[in-house]
């Protein structure tokens, strides 16, 4: 962790200096240790957006942004897709290490035995409108689960908070199909135990009562695929808003809740289902340019949705991924000539030769394939980031145990550069102007 290197901060008014340690993680930049900055200087680091802020050590995700790179504890997404499971990538995320064949048959039996939610949930539903967005839904019944699982909040008990871990990703999928269901007015459907983690998902969102549900196996491996690809992606907005959460001693369900709330925004999660909107807007090839000159004129604030990343300035590794599954997807359920992947796949060859876009680095994202892969699935748009929502859980949850787990670890309290009024007297009603 420590190096031997400092950097020395001048201050060129005064002529002062001040070293600060330089620390190394195992690959990727350095960072300056400012912990003592204001303690030794009186100033503040000023970060809007922490695009040059670590806000903290983990051994989880690794990202090289230059390169295309996205490591789960070492090991590459690709990798993972190709050869891995959700399950397996879950249990890697939250152990450190991929399960022994033991250990995930265990792992998978106590997450499925957790699935099913408290019986009285199901009128937290019914309180809501049919048209409630799924989003706004999920966010409230994960927060409410704190009020009904009272032997998994006290966060300093380790069996408590891998309870919590474990009831929140077995219980994510039956939440989400359920906020499905209520919106389309079909009875709720029971998890079933001997599906996998993506297969039962299916079986709830799609399934009925009255009904056997057929499974297609090709859509529940890609929805396993899809699930790996969002499982954690480091220190990310909602990712962020969970460990600022918990750094107060919040319980887990409460924490979830904050990153649903966070990943629901288009700029984050909540850009699947607005590349949807997107190209049903744009509508047909020819409207394509008239749609780019609106992106690039910088007093219109629309944007190529989909493209573009905050750390990513290479191709995004889980869209190469998805691109490929996407693929898959519609070949194998005989979808030709879909005319919003037509529109998508043109969308890309042009953005990808636009002096625009190739000058600024910005490259589809995960968010551009998936939202295609779940429309051929048949999952409504309005669902897409809970979808996301339900795959981010097991990082959320990972990054929130370590978070936990580190001694170092304080309350997350950022500090400000106040530019408003300084002090100054109170003024009587009948002296205002
Ligand atoms: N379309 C058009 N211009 C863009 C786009 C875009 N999608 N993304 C960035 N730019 C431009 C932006 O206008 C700015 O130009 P200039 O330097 O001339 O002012 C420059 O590129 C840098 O943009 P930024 O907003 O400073 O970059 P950021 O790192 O703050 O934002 C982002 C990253 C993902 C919010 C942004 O690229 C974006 O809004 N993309 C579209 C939404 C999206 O697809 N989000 C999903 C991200 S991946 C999944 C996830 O993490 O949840």
């Amino acid at each position: 962790m420590s190096s031997n290197r400092s950097v020395t901060l001048t201050d060129d008014t005064s002529g002062k200096n001040w070293k600060f340690p330089v620390l190394a993680g195992s690959t990727g930049p350095d960072v300056i240790d400012v912990r003592k900055l204001y303690g030794d200087t009186g100033m503040f680091t000023y970060d809007p957006g922490f695009t040059s802020t670590g806000s903290c050590e983990s051994k989880i995700t690794y990202i090289d942004g230059d390169q295309g790179i996205l490591l789960h504890r070492g090991y590459n997404i690709a990798d993972l897709a190709e050869r891995s499971d959700f399950m397996e990538v879950a249990y890697l995320l939250l152990n450190g290490e991929l399960p022994t064949a033991d250990e995930k048959a265990e792992f998978i039996h106590t997450i499925s035995r957790h699935t099913m939610v408290h019986e009285q949930i199901t009128t937290f539903y019914r309180g809501f409108r049919r048209d409630a967005h799924p989003m706004a839904v999920c966010c409230g019944v994960v927060g409410a689960l704190s009020a009904f699982y009272h032997d998994s909040l006290d966060i300093n008990d380790p069996q408590q908070r891998m309870i919590a871990s474990h009831r929140l990703i077995a219980k994510m999928p039956t939440i989400a199909a359920m906020a499905y269901k209520y919106s389309v007015g079909q009875p709720f459907m029971y998890p079933q135990n001997n599906l996998s983690y993506a297969g039962n998902f299916l079986r709830m969102m799609f399934g009925v009562p009255a009904e056997e549900y057929v499974m297609n196996p090709v859509i529940e491996k890609a929805m396993d695929r899809i699930l790996m690809l969002h499982a954690d992606h480091e220190q990310n907005a909602s990712t962020s808003t969970v460990r600022l959460a918990g750094s107060s001693g919040a319980n887990p369900f409460a924490c979830i809740a904050a990153g649903i709330a966070s990943l629901w925004g288009p700029s984050h999660g909540g850009a699947n289902e607005a590349v949807l909107n997107m190209l049903q807007h744009i509508g047909d090839k020819k409207n394509i340019p008239a749609f780019l000159s609106r992106v690039k004129d910088k007093n219109d604030h629309t944007r190529l949705m989909g493209f573009g990343h905050r750390v990513y300035k290479n191709y995004d590794p889980r869209a190469t991924v998805m691109r490929k599954t996407c693929h898959e997807v519609l070949a194998s359920l005989g979808i030709k000539g879909d005319p919003l992947l037509d529109l998508a796949m043109e969308m890309e060859q042009i953005a990808l030769k636009d002096d625009y876009f190739v000058s600024k680095k910005l490259y589809p994202n995960v968010d551009f394939y998936s939202g295609i892969i779940f429309r051929a699935i048949g999952i409504p748009v309005t669902m897409f980031t809970v979808l996301f929502a339900v795959a981010r859980t097991t990082g959320w949850i990972a990054q929130w145990r370590e978070m936990i787990e580190d001694p170092q670890s304080k309350i997350g309290r950022p500090r400000q550069l106040y530019t408003g009024l300084t002090e100054r007297p109170y003024v009587p009603i009948h002296a205002r102007k």
